[in-house]
């Protein structure tokens, strides 16, 4: 569900027109609708009522303060992976007790910056990493609340680059090596064990990968609390999916029923982590129709956003809906929809049925909400994308949109060049 809809042939943004805000704001943007936030998160937590729980938003998929804000004035808490993540959140009103850090390239000075802050636990990927957090926490005078994120070697069955619970994969402690990892971890004198974590991959759209991941978590809370180690907190990571196309993911209901299932005898605090399943239909792309070409074997509908402003369909091949702001068309062409860059790696969309537009109008890149402005770039020295969010007949510039100056912000000349 989202508030992206079409009255009288125009795409609104909950009450504002699409085309009223690239008059304003220029093209292309970034536009998030607040309401569809909300209801998203709203939506997720309440399909866990009857756990102790706590929804860690995904910060990694839309950091915009904007967008931080509101889940966390929700009461929702944070997953981070670095420590600009860990700067965002607490800028953005995080109370560090809510945050659980991931990740499998902890630095020194991150690692500092969480024990100092005070964060809820660390997610620890190797023994190496376990070992640098206590050596930290005692310089610092701290204690380190520590999780071990274990890879439970399940397929998740999703994209190769975005599937992160295999053997094969960076991520976590084996399944085989947690016992040993969480002794040692309990002997270390500035650890705190407190959990267990797993994150299996993302855009997942089926519920069994969960459902497996949770009983191999499960198998391994239980002996360690025969060990003596009790958990606190079991978090699950994130990794549901959504529709992109005609993918068809569980419903919230199944996928959190699953769990409380699995979990309700269990005295734990869940913790999840989703990313995507907030904020991807809540946001779109807006980009404006430059040029319209007749290849000798294709027609090319070039537009003013590029794989540097969204980088899904380059980088996965991930298909992205594209739809006109103003409907009405009636003839049908198919196009590859490419942006301005110097490489053929540059599209959109390849081989789509759009229907006929021309220069000057403009395109909505649906469910762009999630990894599309974060994981944009200045390639080509084109200035990151304006990102805007409406909330019922407002609408309100979250991230102004770069200008030259801000290209070479920051770059200095060696003296023997200053002359
Ligand atoms: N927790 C951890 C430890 C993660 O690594 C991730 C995502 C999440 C939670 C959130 O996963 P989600 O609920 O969003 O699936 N750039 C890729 C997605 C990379 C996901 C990386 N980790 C894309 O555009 O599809």
């Amino acid at each position: 569900m989202h508030h992206f809809n079409y009255h009288h042939d125009q795409l609104y943004c909950e009450d504002v027109a699409v085309s009223e805000i690239a008059d304003k704001v220029g093209t292309p943007f970034y536009l998030y609708s607040h309401a569809t936030l909300k209801r998203h998160f709203q939506a997720f937590d309440a399909a866990f009522d009857g756990i102790d729980r706590l929804i860690c938003y995904s910060a990694k998929a839309n950091t915009n303060q904007a967008v931080l804000k509101l889940f966390a004035a929700s009461g929702c808490g944070l997953d981070i992976v670095s420590g600009g993540e860990l700067y965002r959140g607490l800028q953005a009103g995080y109370p560090a007790r809510r945050i659980v850090y991931s990740g499998v390239g902890k630095k020194v000075d991150e690692i500092d910056y969480a024990l100092q802050a005070g964060i809820l636990m660390f997610n620890v990927e190797s023994v190496a990493e376990l070992e640098l957090i206590n050596q930290r926490a005692a310089v610092l005078k701290k204690r380190a609340p520590v999780a071990l994120r274990v890879n439970p070697d399940v397929d998740a069955r999703t994209h190769p680059y975005i599937s992160t619970g295999l053997k094969k994969n960076k991520f976590g402690i084996a399944s085989q090596n947690a016992l040993s990892g969480y002794a040692m971890a309990d002997a270390l004198e500035h650890v705190d064990v407190v959990g267990m974590a797993c994150h299996i991959g993302s855009q997942i759209t089926e519920a069994r990968p969960f459902e497996d991941a949770l009983g191999n978590l499960k198998a391994l809370v239980t002996e360690l609390q025969h060990k003596g180690i009790n958990i606190r907190y079991l978090d699950m990571g994130g990794g549901l999916g959504i529709t992109y196309e005609n993918e068809t993911p569980p419903p919230l209901t199944e996928y959190a029923g699953s769990i409380i299932e699995q979990l309700k005898e269990m005295p734990l605090r869940l913790i999840v982590e989703p990313g995507r399943v907030l904020v991807g239909n809540a946001g779109i792309l807006v980009t404006r129709v430059l040029y319209l070409k007749q290849g000798d074997i294709k027609n090319f509908v070039v537009v003013d956003a590029g794989m540097n402003d969204l980088m899904r369909p380059t980088l996965y091949n991930a298909y992205h809906a594209i739809e006109p702001v103003a409907a009405g068309a009636k003839e049908l062409i198919v196009a590859d929809v490419v942006g301005p860059i110097c490489e053929s790696g540059d599209f959109l969309a390849i081989d789509r049925s759009i229907p006929l537009v021309e220069s000057g109008d403009l395109l909505a890149v649906m469910s762009a909400g999630a990894y599309g402005y974060v994981m944009s770039s200045n390639y080509c020295s084109r200035p990151r994308v304006a990102e805007v969010m409406v909330k019922g007949g407002d609408f309100h510039v979250v991230k102004r949109r770069e200008g030259y100056e801000d290209l070479i912000r920051g770059e200095s000349l060696p003296q023997f060049l200053q002359k």
